[in-house]
């Protein structure tokens, strides 16, 4: 079986963006974490883009492959429409769709305390850095 980790925009600059916010480990670690993590007969297929569409396209295909996801929408959470609408896609055809974040938005700026994504997310996880992706995989598990 398959999962996709979808991240969103400038989380392809982790590593070097905030390290006090988002930790000093970037994309290609995060792929061999959860490559350790989901062991024999589980692929990660794990991507980024700073691409509204992109993201919405990726979302479609999970829809038309039944593939659960991971998604950290980046600042998409906040304001993307499009994004909650093809998320939605997602979980009412009955594939779980977790939302994670790295940091806790809660305690961050009040523009980050509203997410127009989890609404129609399966669950959301946030605040405990790389480990929310790995907790969200466990999630997907359960849930698939
Ligand atoms: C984030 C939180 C968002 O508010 C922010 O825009 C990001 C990353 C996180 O993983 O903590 O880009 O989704």
């Amino acid at each position: 079986t398959r999962v996709l980790v979808l991240n969103g925009p400038n989380l392809g600059r982790l590593g070097s963006r905030e390290p006090d916010v988002y930790g000093s480990q970037d994309l290609s670690a995060l792929r061999v974490l959860l490559a350790e993590e989901a062991g024999d007969g589980v692929e990660i297929d794990l991507r980024q883009t700073d691409d509204e569409a992109e993201l919405v396209h990726w979302l479609y295909e999970a829809v038309d492959s039944r593939i659960p996801v991971i998604l950290n929408p980046a600042a998409f959470t906040h304001y993307s429409y499009a994004l909650r609408d093809a998320a939605a896609l997602v979980t009412k055809a009955g594939v779980p769709l977790v939302e994670v974040h790295i940091s806790n938005p809660h305690a961050r700026e009040a523009f980050r305390h509203n997410s127009v994504i989890s609404g129609v997310a399966s669950g959301v996880i946030a605040g405990f850095g790389f480990e929310s992706y790995v907790l969200a995989l466990a999630a997907v598990r359960r849930a698939g």
